[in-house]
Formats: C-alpha cells, structure tokens, sequence
C-alpha cells in the first residue's frame, strides 16, 4: 500500500479490511525522554516529551461482541471475541503485535461490568519500532483513547495511561514504568512534561528550543531491544533489592546523602544501580531548574552526566549508542545521551541548527569507522499527545 501519511494508511486498511469508512480515527504519538532513565518504576522523576511520530487508529463498530484488528505491521488479521480477551493466556496465540491492542482492549475492560459492542481496529504507524521510541505507548494510546470513547467508558488521561502500562506488563509481559504511557498521552507542543512518578503530578514546561537556536537530533543506531526479557527486568530487580537493603519503598526515597551507606551496606553491583538512580532523580531536578533558570543550552552537562551514569553505572548502554553520544559531543552538541530503556535503540542530542549537519556527519562517519550499521538521523519536535483526529 503507498498512501502518503499514517493516518490516511489507518484509513485505507480500515476500508480494505471492512468495506466501509471508520467510525473515527485516533492517535497517540512516541516519546524521547530529555532525562530521567530507570527512575519510572523507582518512583521517582522522568522529563520526557511527546514527538510528532504517531501511531493512528481507525475504529468501526460491530454488530457482534467480536475485536478484529488489522496492522500495517502485518498482513494477519486477528479477530478474538471479547468474552475470550484472557491475558497472558492469548499471548500464546496471537501474533506479538496484536499483544498490545488487543492487551488494551483486555485491560480496559478488566473492572468494568460492560458489554461492549464489537470493533474493527486498523493501525497503522510511523513511530520506529524498537528504536527507543516508544512504539508500544503510541499503539497502547491511541487504541485506549479510541476505546474509551466508542465505549463510553469517560476514563481520564492518566487513567489510560495505566490501562496501557497494565497491557505492556500484564497483556506482553514487559514490566516496564509509566513515563512512555502518561507522555504518549499528556504531550504538548514545544514542552515536555515533569512528571512526578509516585504522585502522578505532571508540569508541562516549556522547552524553548528553536527560540535557542537548539534542534534534538534523534539518532536511531538501529540496533533492536526488546524489554520482556533479559537486562531491563534484571535491573528492575537490582533496583527492588537495593531499596529493600536501605529499608525504603522506593529508590526515590533516598538521596545523595544516603549513597555512602548504600555503599556499605550493597554489593557493588547493586550499589552502582542505586547510584545511577539516585544521582539520575536528582539530575532531572536540576535539569528542570537549569531550563528555568538559564534555558536548554544549559542543560548539555547533565544529559552527558546521565549518559555516563547509565554507560558506567547501570550498565544498559551498547557501544553504538556511546559512539553516537562521543561523536556528538565531538562535532559540537550542547549535550547527548542514549534515551529510553538502552540495551539498543537511540540516543538524543541537542544542537545548534547551524551545527545540525556537522553533528550529523560526524556520527555518521563514526559509525562507518567502527563498522556499525549506518544510523537512522532525525530531528523531533515536542508535540501534542492522544487525541481523536477525525
Ligand atoms: C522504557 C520503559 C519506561 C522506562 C524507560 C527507561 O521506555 O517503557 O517505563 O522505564 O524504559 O527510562
């Protein structure tokens, strides 16, 4: 299929797949997260911002109690009937993306006594997938806010930001936080959000970028990850254990003061992913304060603390992603570091535009250099989060 946009590809797929126009179409964008890594599920502080990559949905009532849901992704079509939606059971069955509409579809019934009506779903996506981009909160988004309408459910936008977090863990089995969910669905242009992950508390603060003179590079190394398995469970647990050994709830109770005990008291191991949590809260803090105090140029020191905290103390970054940060740095960013989970994926960095092509050229160059797959380069905007588009 050649349409020109997302939308109108949602559209066409609707109509191929049903014979008919869509009762409506929804969309809800991905994210790159400024800083704040790890910190979602310790509680603690995240300041990422909604990008203007979305995925769309296009949604047509049935006259049975049957999901059908069709993607651009794939050319199956998956069709369960809702009496069967039965999470992790239908992970067996249906096809890994499917997971994330139909894990939506489960959750937000879950606790609610009605009886939907039966929909047809065609999603279609321009958000890279597993470039650290958040794909899945884009799709958990726009099927949620798409959802709550057509049924009538009048859930509030964090509230679906939980209903997509409760597929992501429950429905795919990845036990990620909250940040990608409450972005995808509180975004606004030219901000990005402080969000407070215990409280649910969000700023929208302006970022003032092009007022700077400043773009975000997004640099996708093209290297995959996934987070149902492996490292980002395993420090997840690290996290768990260190807060246990301090005898608090969350990492987000302790504070730079308190590393020092951390230190006696963990083994090394679990130490440095305390540090790295610690320290990263209270960078995003001072990120926030920075930004109001002297604007984004200022903030280029703390997005290269986080990165070196996350390269050397929690250990999810890849050689590809510090080649990016180095040659960033190297061509003249104000500041780079690898954003989301890590184990693969992107990283950001915050240029000058008249710098924007030297940046560009220099990673570029540096990946070819160290025989790594050429990158994917392109700038982001901080743009609005879930709505109904027509
Ligand atoms: C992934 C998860 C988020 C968050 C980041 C790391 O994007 O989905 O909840 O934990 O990793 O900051």
């Amino acid at each position: 299929m050649t349409t020109a946009s997302p939308q109108a590809a949602a559209r066409a797929l609707f109509t191929d797949l049903t014979g008919s126009e869509p009762d409506g179409v929804w969309s809800s964008p991905g994210r790159v997260n400024l800083i704040g890594e790890h910190t979602d599920y310790n509680d603690g502080f995240v300041f990422p911002f909604a990008i203007e990559h979305r995925t769309f949905v296009a949604l047509g009532t049935r006259d049975d109690a049957v999901i059908r849901v069709a993607s651009t992704f794939d050319t199956q079509v998956v069709e369960v009937a809702i009496a069967d939606l039965d999470f992790p059971a239908l992970r067996e069955t249906v096809p890994e993306w499917a997971t994330y509409p139909l894990g939506v579809a489960w959750a937000i019934l879950q606790g609610t006594d009605a009886a939907p009506a039966g929909v047809d779903l065609a999603i279609a996506s321009d958000v890279p997938v597993g470039a650290g981009l958040s794909s899945s909160a884009a799709i958990e988004g726009a099927v949620a806010s798409a959802l709550n309408d057509t049924w009538g459910l009048g859930l509030d936008r964090v509230a679906l930001a939980k209903i997509g977090r409760k597929a992501e863990n429950e429905a795919v089995g990845a036990p990620t936080g909250i940040m990608d969910q409450m972005t995808s669905m509180l975004g606004r242009a030219d901000a990005a959000i402080f969000l407070d992950c215990r409280s649910f508390e969000a700023e929208v603060v302006d970022l003032g970028f092009s007022a700077a003179g400043l773009e975000l590079l997004v640099i996708d190394t093209q290297v995959s990850h996934s987070h149902s398995t492996g490292g980002y469970r395993e420090r997840r647990d690290s996290c768990e254990l260190g807060a246990a050994t301090m005898g608090v709830p969350a990492l987000r109770d302790l504070g730079v003061d308190d590393l020092p005990r951390a230190q006696e008291l963990l083994d090394d191991v679990t130490f440095r992913r305390v540090r790295h949590i610690v320290t990263e809260n209270q960078r995003v803090l001072d990120t926030v304060a920075t930004l109001r105090a002297e604007g984004p140029t200022a903030i280029g020191d703390l997005l290269v603390a986080s990165h070196a905290s996350m390269r050397d103390d929690f250990e999810i970054s890849v050689a590809e992603l510090d080649t990016a940060v180095e040659a960033s740095l190297a061509a003249g960013a104000v500041g780079a570091r690898m954003t989301g989970g890590g184990f693969g994926g992107a990283a950001i960095a915050l240029v000058a535009h008249e710098k924007v092509d030297a940046v560009r050229d220099a990673v570029t160059a540096a990946f070819a250099e160290a025989g790594f797959g050429a990158p994917n380069i392109f700038t982001v905007t901080p743009s609005e989060g879930a709505r109904r588009d027509a």
